[in-house]
């Protein structure tokens, strides 16, 4: 078949992945395979920039690895890799760091919003990070980016250093990058407010045993109107009726809704419901993971050779990019 050109998306290693990372992104990147040649990327350098624990982002990015893969991206076709081991990025971020105008790195909201959450450690990173990005997406000449809508600003400030860099140069060397966010909507934690996050505790990892997930899955936050079993519940409020659109059966899903109004099910039991339909649901993906996981060193081996294919590319890039700039 014939593949449309190349999509790259880069996500900072953070261990094992939760159903907000299944459901917003890794679905995405498994069906982008389909019709791109793609490019996906554990940027081990961002995290960087707001990384207290430096020991953990190995296993961080194997854990992470492990789960992407279960899920169905297809290293024999698909570059996975580990952005540190093609060390050409760092090299593309200095000249394009040359392209940026400072304040517009500062005034990003992005920016703005992790000084506020890290104070203690504002470094020049953190300020070059869309930069790096940028660096990321153009190096490997990528045509299509997949992201969340919180990285709207930088693929839109990625898109404008490239720019600028093809009409210092006088030609167009790098490409301008299109974004395409997914469609799936914000995928809500356990406590029903906040978007599920690891970082906020709230999540579901898509590796839990099938017991835990019933564990974790019955402190969902329901609707808080519904604050006894007789009161009917408001499905479009609640989370965990969100949840059962995805991992339940169409048709169970309406009798769902319809025995939540009028409270003939309450919220145990349609938790209990959705427990069920997340395990069947990811039943083939913990199999195939256990199986991954009894080889340690399999994702190591797939890294080192999406790193080999990777490098591949940049070396390509950079020798544009060296001519065009005429450095010596
Ligand atoms: N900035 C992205 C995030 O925080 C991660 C990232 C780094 C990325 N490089 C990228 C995403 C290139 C898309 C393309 O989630």
């Amino acid at each position: 078949m014939n593949k449309k050109g190349r999509v790259f998306s880069g996500a900072r290693p953070t261990g094992r992945q939760h159903l907000g990372n299944y459901l917003g992104a890794i679905r995405n990147y498994i069906a982008l395979q389909e019709e791109y040649h793609c490019v996906y990327c554990i940027v081990d350098l961002h995290a960087l920039t707001t990384l207290d624990q430096f020991g953990e982002l190995r296993a961080n990015t194997a854990e992470m690895v492990l789960d992407w893969l279960a899920a169905g991206i297809r290293p024999e076709e698909t570059i996975v890799f580990v952005q540190s081991h093609v060390p050409q990025v760092t090299e593309l971020h200095t000249i394009l760091s040359m392209f940026t105008p400072l304040g517009k790195l500062t005034d990003l909201p992005t920016f703005k919003e992790k000084a506020r959450m890290h104070p203690h450690n504002i470094n020049y990173g953190l300020v070059g990070y869309p930069v790096l990005m940028t660096a990321d997406i153009a190096l490997y000449k990528s045509d299509v980016v997949p992201v969340g809508i919180d990285q709207e600003s930088h693929l839109e400030f990625a898109r404008e250093v490239v720019r600028s860099f093809n009409y210092r140069v006088g030609k167009a060397v790098l490409i301008e990058p299109q974004m395409k966010t997914t469609d799936y909507p914000k995928v809500l934690g356990t406590d029903g407010q906040q978007k599920m996050s690891k970082s906020l505790d709230n999540h579901i990892e898509m590796a839990l045993t099938a017991e835990e997930t019933v564990r974790r899955v019955m402190t969902m936050v329901t609707d808080p109107q519904r604050t006894h079993r007789n009161i009917p519940g408001r499905p479009e409020v609640c989370n965990v009726f969100t949840l059962h659109h995805t991992f339940t059966p169409a048709a169970e899903v309406d009798e769902i809704e319809r025995d939540c109004r009028s409270a003939a099910l309450g919220c145990v039991d349609c938790k209990r419901r959705l427990a069920q339909g997340i395990n069947q649901h990811l039943a083939p993906f913990r199999e195939r993971r256990a199986a991954l996981a009894s080889n340690p060193q399999h994702v190591w081996d797939v890294l080192s050779d999406g790193a080999t294919r990777a490098r591949r590319i940049a070396d390509e890039t950079m020798r544009e990019v060296r001519e065009a700039i005429g450095l010596p």
